[in-house]
């Protein structure tokens, strides 16, 4: 059909996620048909949502000495890394997993930062073998064993030190990263004293400053806060005679899940610059570590309505995808909107989405209007990020496929996990 001829609604939010005649299409490929031939549940992702995502970024920084990490931990599927590895994009890792995944796609080590607050001696020596651009050291502890692993390698470690700015980034306690009570950084009143003693050790070159103060972020204020309270370490460290090359600010920019207005990624920027110049860091090599903002409006999971069990108190929709697949509503209540992946004319009630785990906590959306019937596809937005990386095998479910759009053309990035697939590492006891 010309698209003359289409009737076509963007959702909002969703810029590459529309209807055309009543039907969900990702940029020009049917939900639907992606679902008859791949079956459920299904994550559909929109190459040109994340670069679209990248580019306000890259806006932001435009003129500037600026590298953009992808947080691989928010969407880690290979498929996904190429997208930003062919963008030229750096990566943010935080295990020897996804060092292995990232160097699978051919990212260069010098383009990684290692984060993390229990990187391993194992993980050290690797990263220094392919040559990682920056471990972003997380505590006094962490400084003296990687400064023992570069001696025994003969390599000079770079390190930045996670610094805890103490702010409150106003989001979900679990995703809160930069507050006096968390695991992660040094404390703000021992980042001196961390530079110094990481400036005296011989298998460490100290490069730059990182910091992260949360995730799901919709209000700006945190990152002003949390951008002077770092510069005014950069100025105490760096009065100490310690020099720093890049200040890296951490990823955290939320999206809109259900209508939350989080600034836009050179908007934000525009103003953390503005900070940036009028204390005379403007030049500086500056790093950030984005995840959700990048990918988490670019997918979708696709699920088909298996039974409808209408009740005295709460109407159960039963989908086959489940908290296996989509994590996060159990564990942080979060929300993501539903949508049918074709308009129906069933009746309609207000039903709780629950996916097939024998567990009340396997629910997906709570008291949504929808009409469904039994068979009918229903889209969970928001789902590229903080989904499939989080994803289990619980109940032995096998993890679901994806897809990656670009345009009209579809490719399957990854093939729907087996049964065989998940027994393979395991082994029976011989019997004696
Ligand atoms: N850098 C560091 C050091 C981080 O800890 C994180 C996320 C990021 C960057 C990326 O943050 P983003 O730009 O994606 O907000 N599973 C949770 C989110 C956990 C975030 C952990 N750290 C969720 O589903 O909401």
């Amino acid at each position: 059909m010309s698209q003359s001829t289409t009737s076509q609604h963007h959702l909002p939010g969703h810029p590459h996620f529309q209807t055309r005649d009543g039907e969900l299409f990702a940029e020009d490929v049917s939900l639907a048909g992606l679902a008859r031939e791949h079956g459920t549940p299904l994550f559909v992702y929109s190459k040109s949502s994340m670069l679209e995502a990248l580019a306000a970024y890259q806006r932001g920084f435009a003129g500037r000495k600026a590298k953009i990490c992808y947080a691989m931990k928010a969407n880690s599927s290979l498929g996904i890394l190429q997208v930003f590895a062919q963008a030229g994009c750096g990566f943010d890792i935080v295990s020897g997993g996804e060092l292995e995944r990232v160097l699978a796609v051919g990212a260069k080590g010098s383009d990684i930062i290692l984060s993390g607050v229990g990187k391993t001696r194992a993980e050290m020596r690797r990263a220094l073998e392919v040559g990682i651009g920056c471990f972003n050291v997380e505590s006094e502890g962490e400084l003296e064993v990687l400064n023992e692993v570069a001696i025994s390698l003969g390599q000079v470690a770079p390190v930045s030190i996670r610094v805890n700015p103490d702010v409150d980034p106003k989001t979900h306690p679990y995703i809160s990263t930069g507050l006096k009570g968390n695991k992660f950084g040094v404390a703000h009143e021992r980042t001196v004293a961390t530079y110094q003693r990481a400036a005296s050790l011989p298998g460490l070159k100290v490069v730059g400053i990182d910091c992260h103060i949360g995730s799901q972020i919709t209000d700006e204020s945190p990152y002003l806060d949390a951008m002077d309270r770092v510069l005014d370490l950069v100025q105490a460290i760096e009065a100490a005679g310690i020099a720093l090359q890049h200040i890296d600010f951490g990823g955290g920019l939320g999206i809109s899940y259900n209508g939350d207005q989080p600034p836009a990624a050179d908007a934000l920027w525009a103003k953390l610059l503005a900070k940036l110049d009028a204390r005379g860091f403007g030049d500086r090599h500056f790093m950030i570590e984005p995840g959700r903002s990048l990918v988490g409006n670019a997918g979708v999971c696709v699920t088909e309505v298996l039974y409808l069990k209408p009740g005295e108190h709460k109407n159960f929709c039963i989908v086959d995808a489940a908290m296996n697949d989509l994590p996060r509503p159990a564990m942080y209540q979060a929300f993501h909107a539903v949508v049918p992946v074709k308009s129906g004319d069933a009746p309609a009630h207000t039903w709780d989405i629950v996916g097939p785990v024998c567990e009340s906590g396997d629910w997906i959306a709570r008291d949504r209007l929808l009409h469904v019937r039994p068979g009918d596809l229903l889209a969970v937005m928001s789902a590229g990020a903080y989904c499939m990386s989080m994803a289990s095998n619980y109940n032995t479910r096998g993890r679901a496929a994806e897809v990656l759009v670009d345009g009209a053309k579809s490719w399957l990035i990854r093939e729907r996990e087996t049964a065989q697939d998940q027994m393979r590492p395991e082994r029976l006891v011989p019997s004696t």
